[in-house]
């Protein structure tokens, strides 16, 4: 039995190694594992969460909510939009680019997305027939080359992806730039991935109600705490955000999501700490790292930094392979498009994690 021509053809996606994973290929305590690839919030969820989850256990015999009006009412609170702007997504983040793709994507249209970036893009959109075009990050000036984004749009141009800050690179998008491109586009839609917004501490999403061809993504994965329950929402203009309710499945978010989301929001005070604690401990991270030899990091926006580790005679995968033999994981990024086999990127964790970390680090290097 053959697939569709696309999946016979399609490789899987990579995502970053879990602590189970390690903790049972090189038989380590899972505890004791830091877990610096994957960009999430190192300091647990949201007790308020963790506590409405708890209380909504004894109801998982029923089905979802389909409206999800108090969750939506409190993204447009927390976002400054209207709830006619707000969609939101049960697999994450990458459910809301999915039913982008199913709403916008026909078979043969282009996509651009300047590399390095988020893989996920090209992974999901190509199962839909659409085709890439790269354009590029430059490395050098650590900025986007917008040259590149406007020497790749054809008639055949359905979407850009810009994701600011940027993942892997840390960096952001000036809004200059987002206007500049979303003006001389108007059929294309621009897609800004603010999956890190709240690091940077600045978003595009008044842009939406300048432009009807830009969506903003976001995600609950990140500073607040909730990866594991896979909550992701999208912005635009209302005309968009209807399309995509036609196409997007109806109880894909679960009730335990549901009731995490809204108590996450309510919680002001935990999302308030996380961004500072996040900020601190890249700050840190970056310093430590600045000082070591061999090593050149990427000053960065996000929860994560970019390293180039090419002077220190490791490859990406055999640096990460040392780390991981003693309980870190890293993000070896030699599968991102863009970047070569000297790169690895590395996501904030506590203080004491982030000492042991370096400390780690440093003696592998030595
Ligand atoms: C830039 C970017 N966008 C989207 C996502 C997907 O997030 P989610 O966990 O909500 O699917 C990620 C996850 O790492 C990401 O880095």
């Amino acid at each position: 039995m053959k697939a569709r021509k696309i999946v016979e053809e399609m490789d899987s996606y990579v995502p970053g190694k879990s602590q189970d994973e390690i903790a049972s290929d090189f038989n380590l305590n899972k505890e004791d594992i830091i877990k610096l690839g994957s960009n999430e919030n190192p300091w647990g969820p949201s007790p308020k969460a963790m506590k409405a989850i708890q209380d909504e256990i004894k109801s998982i015999n029923r089905y979802p909510e389909s409206q999800l009006q108090d969750l939506v009412k409190r993204i447009a609170e927390y976002s400054g939009v209207d709830t006619s702007q707000v969609i939101v997504g049960g697999d994450g983040a990458d459910e809301i680019i999915d039913v982008l793709a199913k709403t916008f994507i026909d078979e043969g249209d282009e996509f651009i997305v300047p590399l390095p970036s988020y893989m996920y893009y090209e992974y999901l959109l190509k199962q839909y027939g659409a085709k890439p075009v790269y354009a590029k990050w430059d490395l050098d000036k650590n900025e986007l080359d917008v040259k590149s984004i406007f020497d790749s749009v054809t008639d055949k141009t359905k979407m850009i992806f810009l994701c600011s800050p940027n993942n892997p690179t840390g960096t952001l998008i000036d809004k200059e730039v987002l206007v500049d491109i979303a003006s001389k586009n108007p059929d294309v839609l621009i897609v800004i991935d603010e999956a890190y917004f709240e690091y940077a501490e600045v978003t595009n999403k008044d842009l939406i109600n300048e432009f009807d061809n830009i969506f903003i993504i976001r995600t609950m994965s990140k500073v607040l705490g909730l990866a594991g329950m896979r909550i992701g929402y999208g912005l635009a203009c209302d005309t968009i955000i209807e399309y995509m309710h036609r196409i997007k499945p109806v109880f894909s978010l679960t009730r335990l999501s549901f009731v995490a989301a809204c108590n996450t929001f309510d919680d002001k005070e935990y999302i308030a700490q996380s961004i500072e604690k996040g900020i601190e401990s890249r700050q840190y991270l970056y310093d430590e790292i600045s000082k070591i030899d061999g090593l050149n990091v990427f000053p960065s926006k996000s929860n994560y930094m970019l390293i180039d580790i090419r002077e220190t005679g490791f490859t990406a995968a055999e640096l990460a392979l040392e780390l991981m033999k003693k309980g870190i994981i890293v993000r070896d990024c030699t599968s991102f498009k863009g970047l070569d086999e000297y790169w690895i990127r590395i996501s904030i964790c506590t203080l004491k994690e982030d000492e042991k970390f370096i400390n780690i680090l440093k003696e592998v290097l030595n």
